[in-house]
């Protein structure tokens, strides 16, 4: 296989997972969990989103959130926004990137911000702005890149005239995330072939949702294609409220230990991680979908069965 040296993870689970549990997730948890994650060495956490309390109440706390966390050197961390009100809110805030948001789908865009996407492109026009003069670098992530859970295919022509228009704004990173886990391997290699070579000097980031189990292969084949960014979710939380069908991000220690099993560094300390899962899973109250925390490591040994071991040939 093709595979890269090092990739570079973004945590996305105090926003992507947070943003549908249920219960409210007290401020201080979300700050714990936010440290923890850094203090892993998370290159990049996605801690937030700055947008109207009214669609997402789990996140209303995302300046206290902000205002809360410790620092480390070495994470860069973000918030989501949807519109300029949100951009000056995440960098009142300090944020040191902001994500963007904007689906490929006009139906999934409606649901989701209430914009049909040339109106979404005119307030991300004036997120650019925003960011512009904080000197903030912008991320801009594309959602329903491979499928929209209303209309379905989403013909990668259409995907790649947003994404030509969020580079003309300036954005340093294109995300396309896979929002209900529609995309396949094969797809998502198809699509990068094609837009890669188009828009030379962006970062790609493939953001990946398990709902069908096709996110670890997903980001294989994007690996393949040369991608070295990776957005994922600590225990598999997450999901889009306003997509039907969606569910958790590619689990972030499931995800980090396949690479390290495969010789691809990320810099995260595995085992921290999982110590962080497990607390996530403690915070939410339930089992999240993550596999490693009930299988443990590649490397992790059962004893034998009576009476085996004696019977083992010596090896000649
Ligand atoms: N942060 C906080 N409040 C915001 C905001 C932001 N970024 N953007 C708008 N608002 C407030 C407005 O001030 C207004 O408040 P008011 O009712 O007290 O006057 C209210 O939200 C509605 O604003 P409006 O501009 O009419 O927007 P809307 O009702 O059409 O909603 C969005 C548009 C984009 C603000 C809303 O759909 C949203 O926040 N969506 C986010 C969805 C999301 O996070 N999805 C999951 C991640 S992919
Ligand atoms: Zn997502």
């Amino acid at each position: 296989m093709k595979l890269p040296k090092r990739v570079t993870i973004c945590e996305v689970g105090t926003r992507d997972g947070f943003q549908i549990e249920p219960e409210f997730i007290a401020t201080e948890q979300k700050i714990e969990v936010v440290n923890r994650l850094a203090a892993s060495g998370m290159p990049r956490i996605e801690v937030t989103s700055f947008v109207s309390s009214k669609a997402i109440p789990q996140l209303k706390d995302a300046a206290e959130v902000m205002a809360g966390i410790a620092r480390r050197p070495g994470t860069a961390y973000s918030a989501l926004v949807p519109n300029d009100k949100g951009a000056v809110r995440a960098v009142d805030a300090g944020v040191d990137e902001i994500h963007t948001v904007v689906s490929a789908s006009e139906s999934h865009n409606l649901a989701n911000v209430n914009m049909t996407i040339a109106e979404s492109l005119v307030k991300l026009a004036a997120v650019a702005e925003v960011a512009r003069r904080a000197e903030v670098a912008v991320v801009s992530g594309i959602s329903c890149s491979f499928g929209c859970p209303f209309e379905g295919d989403v013909p990668v022509a259409h995907l790649e005239s947003v994404v030509a228009r969020l580079v003309d704004l300036g954005a340093r990173g294109i995300g396309l995330a896979d929002t209900t886990g529609m995309a396949n391997p094969a797809q998502v290699a198809r699509t990068l072939e094609r837009l890669v070579p188009r828009f030379p000097g962006v970062e790609w980031t493939l953001h990946t949702h398990d709902t069908r189990a096709m996110a670890i292969p997903n980001i294989l084949a994007a690996m393949e294609m040369g991608v070295t960014h990776f957005d994922a979710s600590i225990g598999g939380l997450g999901g889009c409220p306003f997509a039907p069908g969606a569910s958790g991000n590619v689990c972030t220690e499931d995800l980090i230990h396949c690479l390290h099993a495969m010789g691809v560094e990320t810099g995260v300390d595995l085992d921290a991680l999982i110590e962080a899962s497990k607390r996530v899973q403690a915070i939410v109250g339930r089992a999240l979908p993550g596999q490693l925390v009930k299988a443990g490591k590649w490397d992790r040994r059962y004893p034998l069965p009576d009476g085996v071991r004696e019977r083992i040939p010596a090896r000649s």
